[in-house]
């Protein structure tokens, strides 16, 4: 029988309009544009400034965009799943926001929580409702409004992070493309090195967390420098191994956008050159569970149907893994 993959068909994304440069941040914090681009790669990040707007937003933004360029009515969508660590709200979650915001009235909808290992959990989550043949078109939407939980005087964050959303739309293929393996990871002894203190059920909001500026991402950059650039690189190598892959079969390493230098060691480990390694950090900062559909969306002119392609994401949890498919169409126009 022929095996059923899920392929991704299409592939958008959003990010608002207004530009935070390492220049605005320089008079926020004790930080310079020379420190930010040496240490990170980041020049400037997007910012959603707009009252009234969320996460749910800018995911709805790019779902609208995937639905338009691939024809789908919204009604024949089964599945949204978004990752997202900043959801509009505890209850309800961001996928059904989302959902009723692009009138997928026939979807069922769940957010999965694994900070910026987000869209490759879900992807790997959701291609088994297409591989199993359950449903037909899934849509897998990564979104953070980091902004939303950042310390504007805290120079160890502030800096790195930045708002943004992509999704792809999941459908069945049957002629060897779409995803091939994942290998994901999680060790939660690593919540020491990167969490938000307060707000959840171990401690709610009272005056005295909103007070000690609890409600904030904290952030020990070091280990957390070490831990992804050993794991993310770790996960890569052993994806490429048991698969068969050498560097020259790599046409591209879409790896997690969090500091240009974790992309450098996670790319040289693979023996895959800088040419086919896709990168945006330098003009949207870390945007958590979004990078990695950003750069599929910023790069999708340059795929070719079965190009080989490496997904590596390393966060909050910690959460790490990695991702082989094969591209399943031409996008060049
Ligand atoms: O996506 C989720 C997972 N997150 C990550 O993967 C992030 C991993 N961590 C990192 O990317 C890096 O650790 C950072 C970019 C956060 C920090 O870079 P670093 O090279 O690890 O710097 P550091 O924390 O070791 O600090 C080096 C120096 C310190 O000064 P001294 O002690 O050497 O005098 C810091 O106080 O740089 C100072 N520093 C800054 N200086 C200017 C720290 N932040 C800043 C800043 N501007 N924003």
């Amino acid at each position: 029988m022929t095996k059923i993959r899920a392929a991704i068909t299409g592939v958008s994304g959003y990010v608002p309009n207004y530009i935070l440069t390492n220049k605005e941040l320089e008079k926020m914090v004790d930080t310079n544009d020379e420190w930010i681009t040496s240490r990170t790669g980041i020049h400037e990040r997007r910012i959603l400034k707009e009252e009234g707007k969320a996460s749910s937003d800018m995911g709805a933004e790019a779902v609208n965009i995937l639905l338009n360029k691939t024809n789908t009515d919204a009604k024949d969508v089964d599945l949204i799943i978004c990752a997202t660590t900043t959801p509009d709200m505890f209850v309800a979650s961001t996928a059904c926001i989302i959902a009723d915001k692009v009138n997928a009235k026939n979807a069922f909808a769940y957010d999965l929580m694994a900070a910026c290992s987000g869209f490759i959990y879900a992807l790997a989550t959701g291609s088994k409702f297409i591989e199993t043949n359950t449903y037909q078109k899934v849509i897998i939407v990564g979104v953070d409004m980091m902004s939303s939980i950042i310390d504007y005087q805290d120079r160890a964050t502030c800096i790195i992070f930045g708002d943004g959303a992509g999704a792809v739309l999941l459908e069945k293929n049957t002629e060897e493309l779409g995803l091939y393996d994942s290998i994901l990871k999680s060790d939660g002894s690593g919540r020491e090195f990167l969490h938000m203190k307060a707000g959840g059920s171990l401690n709610p909001a009272t005056l005295e967390t909103v007070k000690n500026r609890e409600h904030y991402v904290f952030q020990d950059g070091q280990p957390v420098f070490k831990s992804a650039v050993k794991n993310m690189a770790d996960v890569s190598e052993e994806i490429m191994k048991r698969n068969n892959l050498s560097s020259n079969d790599v046409a591209w390493l879409v790896p997690h956008q969090a500091n240009k230098r974790i992309i450098d060691a996670t790319a040289r480990r693979m023996g895959v050159g800088d040419e086919k390694v896709m990168l945006n950090i330098e003009k949207y900062g870390n945007t958590t569970a979004a990078t990695i559909p950003l750069c599929l969306w910023d790069y999708e002119e340059r795929l070719n149907k079965g190009d080989n392609i490496i997904l590596a994401a390393f966060g909050g949890g910690f959460t790490w893994g990695s991702i082989y498919l094969k591209w399943a169409y031409d996008s060049k126009k």
